[in-house]
């Protein structure tokens, strides 16, 4: 009723527990308060067994604004929001909470996967070009010895001068990473069953065969999203392709990797990695991926941290003054691309 006379849509903020305080500034507050008819200080946690307050404005809302912990949004809880017609994802992957039932009824999707792809990518660039400088190694190595030694001759193999670069999967990450590589003297593969021969020479790749790729590159970095297709798509045969010395960077999904094939490889020290995902994740506390020198593991923090969630909460925000103003989303959520994204 009053968005006849009003253009400012009915908003809902839905998210887990304690992120909206880390999403939003006051900045972010007080914009989203003029671009929409929202209590910005009510975060629905629950919107499956929600409380009175949140179960009224649900059932007003036209826009979900949601991030983390978003409540999955089944046919049940739709049918307590009659007036929806779009959801904000302020994070990356809509796949925990946004449904089949969501897409049956039209409800228009956007995320901020291109904003929380940057720290992935930035995270990624670091991590190539300490590998290629082996500092991993030569920090663990200098801890351990604590004396005068010939580094220049331990290391004469490493560098950042035409290291080949194996770039698995050009998600909206890998193209980042592959950008952020540009200004390097390095040379990048890529290896991506959607990409034809014109788009990689137009993003300044080669592209190759992922066994080809592996066998070539002195760092393979892994940006293809969590699918049945690509379960263990870095297994024995990849790992043992890799040239020794090599490192497996994965920022991706722990799935992604045949885990009980890279441990001999890492424990033997002919590769080494970085792993921002396991498989679990947390891996167990004996898993000797905690204390291998040439390991490093970090708790899945490649994507948006601190600061950066900011950068997420103005994408979100663009697109919902898009939305306001009657225009399309310039980032949507397509559901026929799902079946081969993250
Ligand atoms: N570590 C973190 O904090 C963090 C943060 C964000 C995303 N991620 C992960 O990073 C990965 C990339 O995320 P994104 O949002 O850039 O993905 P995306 O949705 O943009 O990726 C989709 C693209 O991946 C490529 N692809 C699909 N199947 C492939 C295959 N079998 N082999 C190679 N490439 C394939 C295709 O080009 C496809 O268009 C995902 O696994 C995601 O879960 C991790």
């Amino acid at each position: 009723m009053h968005h006849a006379t009003d253009n400012q849509p009915s908003l809902l903020l839905a998210m887990g527990p304690g992120i909206a305080q880390r999403l939003f500034t006051d900045r972010h507050r007080t914009r989203l308060a003029a671009l929409a008819r929202t209590d910005p200080y009510l975060v629905a946690h629950d919107l499956a067994a929600p409380d009175p307050q949140v179960a009224a404005a649900l059932a007003e809302a036209e826009v979900l604004l949601t991030c983390w912990g978003a409540t999955p949004l089944t046919a049940e809880v739709l049918d307590t929001a009659p007036n929806l017609r779009a959801v904000v994802h302020a994070a990356g992957s809509v796949k925990h909470h946004v449904t089949q039932a969501c897409w049956d009824r039209g409800i228009a999707v956007t995320s901020a996967a291109a904003a929380n792809a940057l720290p992935v990518a930035e995270y990624t660039l670091a991590a190539i070009l300490f590998a290629g400088k082996r500092v991993l190694h030569a920090a663990a190595r200098y801890r351990a010895l604590r004396a005068d030694h010939d580094w220049r001759e331990e290391l004469h193999g490493a560098g950042n001068h035409r290291r080949t670069v194996g770039i698995v999967g050009a998600s909206r990450i890998g193209r980042r990473v592959v950008e952020l590589l540009h200004p390097f003297d390095l040379d990048v593969l890529l290896y991506d069953p959607y990409v034809a021969p014109r788009e990689a020479a137009a993003l300044g790749v080669e592209l190759a065969p992922l066994d080809d790729l592996c066998a070539r590159s002195s760092v393979v970095s892994i940006h293809a999203p969590q699918l049945p297709a690509t379960r263990h798509m870095i297994g024995a045969r990849q790992l043992a392709a890799m040239p020794a010395g090599a490192t497996l960077i994965n920022t991706a999904r722990g799935s992604l990797v045949d885990e009980a094939a890279l441990l001999p490889e890492l424990a033997s020290g002919r590769l080494h990695a970085v792993l921002d995902v396991t498989h679990p994740e947390l891996p167990p506390p004996d898993s000797p991926l905690y204390d291998l020198p040439n390991v490093l593991l970090t708790p899945h923090i490649a994507g948006s941290l601190g600061d950066e969630l900011h950068r997420m909460a103005d994408q979100s925000l663009d697109e919902l003054e898009r939305y306001a103003a009657g225009r399309p989303f310039a980032d949507p959520v397509r559901p026929a691309s799902l079946h081969h994204s993250a």
